[in-house]
């Protein structure tokens, strides 16, 4: 059985595939796609294939799932970059992805998407039954791209596709905790971040991936207590800006997931149900 990991140069895919890796049993390999040769060295060292290209490159998504029988999209763009290259990359890449990889054979796909898809909040944690609902504070194109990507994937014939709903990951020296504070300081006091530690997210995409039965299944994964923008500034340990306390959150559960499904379904626990458990054990 071989595995094609794509996006593990980035902060999820790079602490994923070590664990992927040390998961593996006899005759399970890894490969991975980088766009940068000397960036796929590390994964070389644990034993994975290296596949260098771009995924907007149909040359290099065909040597990628060459005699692949798993996919794991990790890929995406949009820290910053323009709007077409996030559609470029998340949508359009992906979904060729999917396309190269069904036909040439591959058994299962987990596209790794964000709970950003969901939209507006509903005055309740979001199921995975729940549609899509553009709008809200966080749109834009990323989450976009990114449902309309899953959408295409799931219709896909022929290939066993899954889906996995990250929260904000953090954790194992991921800056992303304290860049939490360029959305949080413009933020209510009360309003909270649905967040998930990076060993529950391999967690979760672990469960996903190996999974029978799952075909077309969506998964949320995160944590069990989403944090207060108080919070984030205390964790980070910074100052509490006064103005915090004079802004109302505009819609209380904006990306607040259940994880009721995986839970029940996978059987996944989080590791740090908090991000206090996960200060505590020493993993921010
Ligand atoms: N981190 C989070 O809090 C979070 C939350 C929800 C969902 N997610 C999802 O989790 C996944 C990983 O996120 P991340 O935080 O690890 O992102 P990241 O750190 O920005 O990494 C993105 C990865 O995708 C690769 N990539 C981007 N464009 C590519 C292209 N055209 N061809 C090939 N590879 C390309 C990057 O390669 P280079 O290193 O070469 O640029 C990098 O390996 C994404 O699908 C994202 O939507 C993340």
């Amino acid at each position: 059985m071989l595995t094609l990991v794509t996006g593990t140069t980035g902060q999820v895919g790079r602490r994923f595939v070590p664990r992927l890796i040390a998961q593996s049993r006899a005759g399970e390999r890894v490969r991975v796609l980088v766009r940068d040769e000397a960036r796929g060295e590390p994964f070389a060292e644990l034993g994975a294939e290296v596949v260098v290209g771009d995924l907007r490159d149909s040359e290099a998504l065909g040597k990628a799932v060459a005699g692949v029988d798993a996919v794991v999209n990790v890929a995406a763009s949009f820290r910053g970059v323009p709007d077409e290259e996030a559609r470029a990359v998340n949508r359009d890449a992906a979904v060729e992805l999917g396309r190269a990889a069904l036909a040439s054979g591959v058994q299962r796909f987990v596209q790794v998407s964000t709970g950003l898809v969901y939209g507006v909040g509903r005055g309740r944690p979001v199921t995975e039954e729940d549609e899509s609902r553009p709008g809200g504070a966080m749109w834009g194109a990323y989450p976009e791209s990114k449902a309309a990507a899953e959408r295409e994937l799931l219709a896909l014939d022929g290939m066993d596709v899954r889906v996995a709903r990250l929260p904000f990951v953090y954790g194992e020296g991921d800056p992303h905790l304290a860049q939490s504070l360029m959305w949080a300081g413009n933020w209510a006091a009360t309003q909270r971040l649905h967040m998930g530690h990076h060993a529950d997210v391999a967690q979760g995409l672990l469960r996903i991936l190996h999974a029978p039965g799952i075909a077309g299944r969506i998964y949320n994964i995160a944590d069990d207590a989403p944090v207060t923008a108080v919070e984030l500034h205390q964790l980070n340990g910074v100052e509490i800006p006064e103005e915090l306390y004079t802004r109302t959150d505009p819609d209380p559960w904006l990306v607040i997931v259940s994880t009721d499904r995986i839970r029940r379904e996978l059987g996944y626990r989080p590791l740090y149900p908090s991000v206090y458990a996960a200060r505590a054990a020493g993993a921010l």
